[in-house]
């Protein structure tokens, strides 16, 4: 049989090249600097993971912590054609979306999206996307999710941390784990291209309810606080002011969105 997986510079691991997903190929590291900047040298649909990382980094090019046990990948996809005119402003959050689905599904029922990208449980973030969007190539999604690794941090993270070992009786390996979350971006790439991203948008923001009290830090260092009251059509927060009425901030304005404030 020929396996549709590469392993480089790999370790003693309990890979299973086999539970590769139709459709998707896989490259595997021991340690390397960036699963994202592996992934630009990578095809469409390729899934590239790492047992650690040296130079992991998050949004803003914050460093990433990547210890052994968690999974660290990066999926290479094509940009989905979509069935009638509009961009790909929203992809990032359908793929949040969609990544939130595959925790549920393992059974985490408090699993959510905190806008933009952060994958959370409860108030806990378990881990991020960082997304690198070429419109008319292909886009590289990386994935930090904290599973079995330590989270004894350098710094005391802004929002505390969890792992899914945490929250599961039988946590999956890693293999699977990616396995899943690919299956699910093949799932999404199909949706999208048969129906574009309104069905996606309503259901984030139906999972909005009931609002949360947030602080919407801009670039510029002005802030906004109110009820996220949900998201425009081009994924902007829409806040329920204090006073009355509503205020968008627009996405590209954002610098990061804060919680529990
Ligand atoms: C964030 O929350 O800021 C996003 C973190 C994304 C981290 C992942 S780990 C795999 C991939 N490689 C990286 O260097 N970053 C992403």
């Amino acid at each position: 049989m020929v396996s549709n997986s590469v392993l480089r510079d790999m370790i003693s691991d309990s890979d299973d090249p086999f539970s590769v997903p139709p459709g998707w190929r896989s490259v595997v590291y021991a340690n390397t600097a960036s699963t994202n900047i592996e992934a630009r040298e990578e095809p469409a649909w390729s899934i590239v993971r790492s047992h650690t990382q040296r130079g992991g980094r998050g949004r803003f090019d914050r460093e990433w912590f990547s210890p052994a046990g968690g999974l660290w990948v990066s999926f290479v996809v094509p940009p989905p054609r979509l069935p009638s005119a509009g961009d790909l402003g929203v992809y990032p959050l359908a793929v949040g979306w969609a990544f939130v689905g595959v925790l549920k599904e393992l059974g985490i029922a408090e699993a959510r999206l905190r806008w933009p990208n952060d994958l959370m449980i409860a108030d806990r973030k378990a881990g991020g996307l960082l997304l690198e969007m070429k419109p008319k190539k292909k886009i590289i999604v990386g994935l930090g999710l904290n599973v079995r690794n330590t989270l004894e941090f350098a710094e005391a993270p802004a929002t505390p941390a969890t792992r899914l070992a945490d929250h599961l009786e039988e946590c999956p390996e890693l293999p699977t784990l990616a396995s899943n979350f690919a299956l699910a971006l093949t799932a999404l790439h199909e949706r999208i291209e048969r129906e574009g991203f309104p069905g996606i948008l309503r259901e984030i923001n139906f999972a909005l309810t009931p609002p949360r009290h947030v602080r919407v830090v801009r670039l510029d260092g002005s802030s906004t606080e109110g009820e996220l009251a949900g998201l425009d059509d081009d994924g902007s927060p829409l806040l329920r002011l204090p006073g009355g009425g509503y205020a968008r901030i627009p996405a590209g304005d954002v610098l990061r969105l804060e919680e529990n404030v």
